[in-house]
Formats: structure tokens, sequence, C-alpha cells
């Protein structure tokens, strides 16, 4: 897996408010939707394109466009949803999927309980959003689901990543042979005893959503 930290000032600037518990949902909302558009530049750089010919004012020329299929965003529910928006400001022709997936809270391990994605994933492109990347397993489930439906090109997007999982997922993921991105805001120091990524900034779905 090609592990891309996204360096910029602005987006450490918007982690720095999603990270501090004062920051209201809205607030974090707000961030976290322009943190993923900033993301999405880096992660959309080897978007599948074709060329493309247009008449200008003043005469032709030959641009490109998003190649077909397009490509298919795959938010994991819940806290991905968070994430849907600022990266579909990017890429407005591309489809949407989306899968539910939840941590066991004890074992630590992910579950799938929704999946809305076509059957037939052959030559898509995929970009999955899940903020927080912890112990890797939802992640790298997900990963897994979309490479056995014929996705041949994989970048996930996280807003913050533990070390512990980026190294989970490589080793999980090590038997599939198709391009496996990583596009993450930060890489944090370690998971805490309770799966949380540390400093981190808690829990992605409540500070999105509510505690529900
Ligand atoms: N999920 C979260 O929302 N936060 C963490 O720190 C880890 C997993």
């Amino acid at each position: 897996m090609r592990v891309e930290l996204a360096k910029h000032p602005l987006i450490a600037h918007k982690l720095t408010y999603l990270r501090d518990k004062r920051t209201d949902s809205p607030t974090f909302r707000r961030l976290a939707e322009e943190l993923v558009t900033l993301l999405a530049y880096e992660a959309t750089r080897d978007v599948r394109v074709e060329p493309f010919d247009i008449e200008t004012p003043v005469g032709p020329t030959t641009g490109i466009k998003l190649s077909s299929p397009k490509p298919l965003v795959v938010p994991i529910l819940r806290a991905g949803l968070g994430m849907l928006e600022g990266m579909v400001r990017l890429l407005p022709s591309a489809e949407v999927g989306f899968l539910g997936m939840q941590r066991n809270e004890e074992t630590l391990e992910a579950i799938t309980y929704a999946n809305r994605l076509p059957d037939d994933l052959s030559g898509r492109q995929c970009y999955v959003l899940d903020p927080m990347l912890a112990t890797g397993g939802t992640l790298a489930m997900a990963i897994r689901y979309l490479a056995e439906r014929g996705a041949d090109d994989i970048t996930a997007v996280t807003l913050l990543s533990a070390p512990e999982g980026i190294a989970a997922i490589e080793k999980e993921i090590a038997d599939l042979d198709i391009p496996v991105r990583l596009v993450t805001g930060a890489i944090d120091e370690r998971l805490n005893d309770q799966g949380y990524i540390v400093p981190g900034l808690g829990d992605a779905g409540d500070r999105l959503y509510g505690v529900v």
C-alpha cells in the first residue's frame, strides 16, 4: 500500500480545530468537509481521464474528461458520511456506494451491517472514505470487499491514521495484486487500549453527529 501523508498548512490548521474538544458538531462537520476537499485533491491525482475534443470561442482543442466507468466513492457508514460532500465536490460525476461497517467495541473487529454497492466493480477506481484509520480492521475489510468485486484501483482517504492501523492493513491486504493507496491528513502517535487514536480527535461519528 502506498501511504501519502498530505502535507499542507491548511490541512494542519483544519485538523487542529477538529482535534480541539471545544469544537462543536456544526463546526466539526464544516471543517471535516473542507479538509476532505483538500485531501480529495491529493487522492484524485491519478483519477482516470480520457481525451475529449471541444471548440473554444477561438478554435478547436483537446481537453480531458473522467473516463468511464466513472469512479466510485464509498463512504463507510456512519462517520464516512461526513466526508462525502467534500469528496463529491471535486468529483461530482462519480457514483456513490455505501458500506455499513462497525467495530465491535470489545473485540475491536469489524462487521458489515449494510451494503449498497454495485455487484460488479470490474475496472472501477474506488475511493473509500473513513475518517479514522485506527486498528485498520474496517478499512482492510472494505478494501478486500471492493477488490473481490473487481475494483482494480483503490484509494482510501482518512483524516487521521494510527501507525498500528497502517501496518495492520498492509499485512491484511498483502495478497491483493491491485494498486492500493492511502491518503491521510496525519499519522498520529499510537492507539490507546480502547482502540482510540492518540492524540486523535475522539469518536469521529459522535463528533460529527452526536452520541446516539
Ligand atoms: N474511531 C474513532 O472515531 N476515533 C478513534 O480514535 C478511533 C476509531
